[in-house]
């Protein structure tokens, strides 16, 4: 199978979080290409047997070169089994109502695309200090102070577990593993 992980980012955790993806299938002995929707160039989707998109909340919103590119192939995506990694600080948060703020979000960005992955993943971000610039870095921190989160601005904290991203992408692939066959049976 021929997995095709797209990402956005804005501070390169979700770029990592996409190069973990990979890894995982990879190790699940299938082919991947890693492709960034703020880059020029275009992933070929006849090659593909299923999509994973990863993209992180800024603002409330997921980057709008996702969702551009999620509507540029709505047609071919409507084909391939698909899976959403939303990367979020949200989904750290010790408080509830900001999980399902962050499934509002996720349900809303599915309305405007019009694209309906079969498996979804909330996958916790990191807080990245040392890129933000000023206004950034005391923003970020309040917010974190706000929730009882690392306030340190020296260095990164990550709060990805990486265990149940890796069971969630090996979930994902057996699903498509499953479908693949049937596929090439029916044809
Ligand atoms: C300016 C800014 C705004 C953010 N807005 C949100 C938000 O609205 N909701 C949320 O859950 N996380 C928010 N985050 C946290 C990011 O989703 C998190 O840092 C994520 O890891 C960023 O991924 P990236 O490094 O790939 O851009 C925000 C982060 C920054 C720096």
């Amino acid at each position: 199978m021929h997995v095709i992980v797209i990402y956005g980012t804005v501070e390169g955790h979700t770029r990592k979080i996409a190069r973990n993806v990979s890894a995982t299938i990879q190790s699940l002995g299938h082919q991947v290409t890693v492709f960034d929707a703020g880059d020029l160039g275009d992933a070929d989707l006849d090659l593909a047997d299923a999509v994973i998109v990863c993209a992180p909340v800024h603002m409330g919103q997921f980057p709008s070169a996702i969702a551009h590119w999620l509507t540029a192939h709505d047609s071919a995506l409507a084909e391939l089994p698909g899976a959403f990694i939303s990367v979020s600080l949200a989904s750290a948060s010790p408080f509830p109502e900001e999980h399902a703020e962050i499934q509002k979000i996720t349900q809303t960005f599915f309305g405007q695309t019009g694209w309906h992955p079969v498996l979804v993943h909330q996958a916790a971000g990191a807080l990245r200090y040392p890129r933000y610039d000023f206004l950034k870095r005391l923003l970020m921190k309040h917010i974190a102070y706000r929730e009882g989160g690392p306030t340190d601005v020296t260095k990164d904290h990550e709060f990805t577990n990486w265990n149940a991203l890796a069971a969630f992408v090996t979930g994902f692939v057996e699903h498509c593993t499953g479908q693949a066959g049937a596929k090439r049976q029916a044809v």
